[in-house]
């Protein structure tokens, strides 16, 4: 895959997608957007890909926002068309893919590049992260989901106060508070994050996309989320990945999965 501002690699089916605008702070404009719409499309229909790291290039930013150049002249119709499109074919594409994301922030995370973090399924943060929610400073608020996957992540008084002062948070506060799994220094930032994936690979690929499902769906307010598990669950019983699982664990073996 050629990207113009994503440098991706498969590597021992992990995907490493870099953000590589670093003169802008990977600031996420039409063009990356675009592109992180593709590779999500890609790792949906690629069986190779057991899961994605995401993270920015250089050691500044994760990704600095969405590119406010870009949107500057906006009307109220073009606001909406820009969070519509973004939301359904970047930030919710992520978070629905069956196969998990894991962002490796490793700078800073503003605005839509914390959103683009929250899509993900995991956070891990370098110990010189910051990560903030500044819109209002633009006359704006977070429109890639950032009122409602933060609101998830670290409940309405927090998120409520990181989205009203625009403050930037270190990333020690992020982890206090969950919106980070870990926090590691910078040398340690890609191996923390590509480690986590390197175990959920292993486990059935199927069983991992129903659990993206089940826990997705236990914030969606418009759906029954225990009913989604139900389902999801009954679901797995039809793998073969179920069977060898089972086998595996009663012949005292380590279970080989395919996915299937
Ligand atoms: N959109 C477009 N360009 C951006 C950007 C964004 N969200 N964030 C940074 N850039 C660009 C800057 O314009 C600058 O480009 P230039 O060199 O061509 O002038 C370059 O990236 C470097 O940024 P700069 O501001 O010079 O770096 P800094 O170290 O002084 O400050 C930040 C870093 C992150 C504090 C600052 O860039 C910033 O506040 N960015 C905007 C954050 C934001 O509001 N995001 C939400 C957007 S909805």
């Amino acid at each position: 895959m050629e990207y113009q501002n994503l440098h991706t690699e498969l590597k021992e089916n992990i995907l490493y997608v870099t953000i590589n605008r670093p003169l802008k702070l990977n600031a996420l404009n039409r063009q990356t957007l675009q592109e992180l719409a593709e590779v999500v499309t890609y790792v949906n229909a690629t069986p190779e890909v057991l899961g994605v790291l995401l993270t920015g290039s250089g050691e500044k930013a994760f990704v600095a926002g969405a590119d406010i150049s870009e949107f500057s002249d906006f009307n109220v119709e073009q606001g909406e068309q820009l969070a519509r499109d973004g939301q359904n074919q970047v930030f919710n594409a992520i978070e629905n893919s069956s196969k998990p994301f894991v962002a490796a922030i490793n700078g800073f995370a503003l605005g839509g590049g914390l959103e683009l973090a929250m899509a993900c399924h995991l956070r891990v943060a370098s110990e010189n992260a910051k990560l903030g929610l500044p819109e209002v400073t633009l006359g704006l608020i977070p429109g890639y989901g950032g009122t409602q996957r933060l609101t998830q992540l670290v409940g309405k008084g927090r998120a409520f106060e990181m989205i009203a002062t625009a403050d930037m948070i270190t990333a020690e506060k992020a982890e206090k508070i969950g919106l980070v799994n870990y926090v590691v220094p910078a040398s340690e930032l890609i191996g923390t994050a590509a480690g986590l994936l390197s175990k959920i690979k292993q486990r059935a690929p199927q069983a991992i996309a129903a659990a993206i499902k089940a826990t997705n769906a236990a914030v969606d307010t418009a759906t029954d989320g225990y009913e989604v598990e139900i389902k999801a669950f009954a679901d797995c019983f039809g793998t073969s990945d179920f069977k060898e699982g089972v086998s595996a664990f009663l012949e005292k073996r380590k279970a080989s999965f395919t996915g299937s």
